[in-house]
């Protein structure tokens, strides 16, 4: 067994602008870390329940059995409503279309923000990595997905308009920071869907180095249709297409992560150093 730098490091994987990428992000951020021996989590914390099919655990399959919903409402620990995946250091806790009942009965219940904070609680330090798969709003859902997390990745889609919104996320993320959670990071931004022969993506990627800078990941995610054909087979790109650029991004991705968190390791990652790295969004 690697190093074991973390005990269950919960990251949230958020941004409320839908399609840019935080499902293809934890899935494959999750695998990656998980070839690497590091026990990993997903939590789909997403009513569509993408993250769990992603990861072969259908809607079929889930009928009659708890999943994050669950957990969240207090029925089953958490414990109960995690299942295996194709890789052995990765489990997932899915969700599907109960979840979206959550944010409505939750309304009145007591300290509602931590029920999530609280269910991952009792599993926190059988991992070394938790990630939650956001939903795309800034509701209930994502507010318990912050107050339970130690950091938050956001993933920006390199297009026009990949800035918009994320103000609002980040006054979110203070708030949260106010009262719920001081002690949340940031894990920094991640660029998505690249096509280096578009020259607005190219000036997205500069613009973005330059308003954030050192909080940017160096890893750049390409537009690369191996990796939105995986979820449909139920697999993460590792299965499915080792040699792909998406997988050797992906692979790159978790290896800045594991460096930010264990920079005694030696890794060859040329990912910032630590202190580049904390402190990013001004919060
Ligand atoms: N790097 C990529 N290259 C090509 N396609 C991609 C890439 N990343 C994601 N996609 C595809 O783009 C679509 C949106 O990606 P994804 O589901 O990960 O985004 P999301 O932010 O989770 O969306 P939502 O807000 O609906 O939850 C999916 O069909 C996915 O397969
Ligand atoms: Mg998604």
């Amino acid at each position: 067994m690697a190093y074991k730098e973390t005990m269950g490091k919960v990251i949230a994987i958020a941004n409320q602008k839908g399609g840019v990428g935080k499902t293809t992000t934890t899935v494959n951020l999750a695998a990656s870390l998980a070839i690497g021996e590091r026990r990993t989590l997903v939590i789909d914390f997403d009513p569509q329940g993408n993250a769990s099919s992603a990861l072969g655990v259908d809607r079929e399959s889930l009928v009659g059995k708890p999943t994050i919903y669950h957990a969240l409402i207090g029925q089953v620990p958490l414990s109960q409503a995690i299942y295996p995946t194709g890789i052995d250091c990765l489990s997932v806790a899915p969700a599907n279309g109960d979840l979206t009942g959550a944010e409505i009965e939750l309304v009145t219940a007591f300290a509602r923000e931590g029920k999530l904070k609280a269910a991952i609680a009792e599993i926190k330090a059988q991992y070394d990595y938790i990630l939650i798969d956001c939903p795309p709003s800034l509701g209930m859902l994502t507010v318990n997905a912050m107050t339970a997390a130690d950091s938050f990745l956001v993933p920006l889609q390199c297009e026009y308009f990949a800035l918009e919104g994320l103000s609002q996320l980040l006054h979110t993320v203070s708030l949260v920071k106010q009262s719920l959670n001081p002690k949340i990071t940031e894990e920094g931004i991640l660029l998505t869907m690249f096509d280096g022969r578009n020259n607005l993506a190219n000036e997205v990627v500069r613009e973005v180095r330059t308003h954030f800078a050192g909080k940017v990941f160096d890893t750049i995610v390409p537009r690369n249709v191996r990796l939105s054909e995986c979820s449909s087979f139920g697999k993460p790109i590792l299965l499915y297409d080792i040699d792909s650029k998406g997988c050797l991004a992906y692979l790159n991705l978790a290896k800045e992560v594991l460096s930010r968190n264990q920079p005694q390791a030696g890794l060859s990652s040329e990912a910032p150093a630590p202190e580049q790295a904390s402190g990013i969004l001004a919060l």
